[in-house]
C-alpha cells in the first residue's frame, strides 16, 4: 500500500487565483511548500498572492490572461509542465454565475461567456494537463471547482455549466483509469468570496445590513476591500463559509495516495442557503 504523499515541490496550476477560492488554494499549496502557478485577469492580486506564497517558503509564478483563450490557457499548462520537468495538479477553479437570473430575463451573451469560462476552459485545460503529465511523466491531479448547483436540476444556466463540469469530470475519471491521473469535482455550497460581485447588490447590501454592516466599498469590478470581505465572512460565518476549508480539502485529496480517487465531494458552510 502506498503511502500519503506531499504537497512540497510538486508543480501546481491554480486558474482564478486572483480572488476567492483560487486564491485560498493557491496560497494554502504555496505555504506547504508547492511550486505553485497563479493565472487571473487581476495581476496586482496575484503579486500580492505571490509574495505571500514565496514569504511562507514556497515558489510561485504568475500569469494574466483569459482562460477563454484556449492558446493562451494551453501555453501557459505546457510551460509550467516544461519548466520545472512535472506537473502534479491542474486547479480548475476560474468561473462565474448568474445566480438569481433567470431563463426567461438572462442575456445570452453572459451565457455564452460562462459556457466559455465554466465548461470549455476547464476541458481545455483538463486536455493541456493530462498531456503535460503524460509527457513528463507525472503523477497528477485534477481538481475542477463545481458548485452544489451541479446537483439541482432547477439551477439555470449556471447550474449547466456546472452539471457539464460534473460529467466531464466523470468521463475523465474513466478515461484515466489506466493513468497515475485522479480527477476530483468538489461542489462547494455558499463560500464568502468576490463571487457575489455578480450578484445583485440591494441582495449582498441586505445581507450585510442584516449582520450590522452598515456600509459596503464595492470598487468599479464590484470587489470589496479584503477588509470588509473578512469582516462580513466572520459576521457570516455559520451561512458563508470560509474558502480556507476548500483549500484544506484539496490538501487532503492531493495527499492521498495515487490509486485511490475522490471522484465528487460536496462542502457546504454550517447552515445551507442552497
Ligand atoms: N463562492 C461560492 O459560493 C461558490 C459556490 C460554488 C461554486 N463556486 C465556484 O468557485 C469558483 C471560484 O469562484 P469564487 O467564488 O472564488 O469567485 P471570485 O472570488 O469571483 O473568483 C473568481 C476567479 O476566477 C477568475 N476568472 C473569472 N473569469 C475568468 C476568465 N474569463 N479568465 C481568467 N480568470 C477568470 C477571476 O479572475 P479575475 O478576478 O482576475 O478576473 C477570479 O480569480 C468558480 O468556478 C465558481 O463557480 C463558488
Amino acid at each position: 500500500m502506498s503511502t500519503h504523499r506531499e504537497i512540497a515541490g510538486k508543480t501546481i496550476c491554480v486558474t482564478g487565483a486572483s480572488s476567492g477560492i483560487g486564491q485560498a488554494i493557491a496560497e494554502h499549496l504555496g505555504a506547504k511548500g508547492g511550486h505553485v502557478f497563479l493565472a487571473g485577469r487581476t495581476q496586482a492580486s496575484l503579486d500580492e498572492s505571490a509574495a505571500r506564497i514565496v514569504e511562507a517558503g514556497g515558489a510561485a509564478e504568475v500569469a494574466t490572461f483569459d482562460v477563454a483563450d484556449s492558446p493562451a490557457l494551453q501555453d501557459w499548462i505546457r510551460s509550467a509542465g516544461e519548466s520545472t520537468g512535472r506537473l502534479d495538479v491542474l486547479v480548475n477553479n476560474a468561473g462565474f454565475g448568474d445566480v438569481g437570473s433567470t431563463i426567461a430575463d438572462g442575456d445570452p451573451d453572459v451565457w455564452r461567456s460562462m459556457l466559455e469560462v465554466n465548461v470549455l476552459a476547464l476541458a481545455v485545460g483538463c486536455q493541456a494537463a493530462i498531456r503535460s503529465m503524460r509527457a513528463t511523466g507525472s503523477e497528477g491531479n485534477i481538481i475542477n471547482i463545481s458548485s452544489v448547483a451541479a446537483i439541482r436540476r432547477e439551477s439555470g444556466v449556471y447550474g449547466a455549466t456546472k452539471h457539464a463540469v460534473n460529467c466531464i469530470n466523470s468521463s475523465l475519471r474513466q478515461e484515466l483509469e489506466g493513468d497515475p491521473i485522479r480527477v476530483t469535482s468538489i461542489m462547494p455550497g455558499v463560500f464568502a468570496t468576490n463571487f457575489s460581485r455578480h450578484l445583485d447588490r440591494a441582495v449582498i447590501e441586505s445581507m450585510a445590513e442584516s449582520v450590522g454592516i452598515e456600509r459596503l466599498d464595492f470598487d468599479e469590478q464590484g470587489r470589496l476591500p479584503a477588509a470588509q470581505l473578512e469582516q462580513f465572512q466572520a459576521a457570516m460565518a455559520p451561512v458563508y463559509g470560509d474558502p480556507q476549508y476548500i483549500a484544506d480539502t484539496v490538501e487532503h485529496v492531493l495527499t492521498l495516495p495515487i490509486e485511490i480517487n475522490i471522484e465528487e465531494l460536496v462542502i457546504r458552510p454550517q447552515r445551507s442557503l442552497f
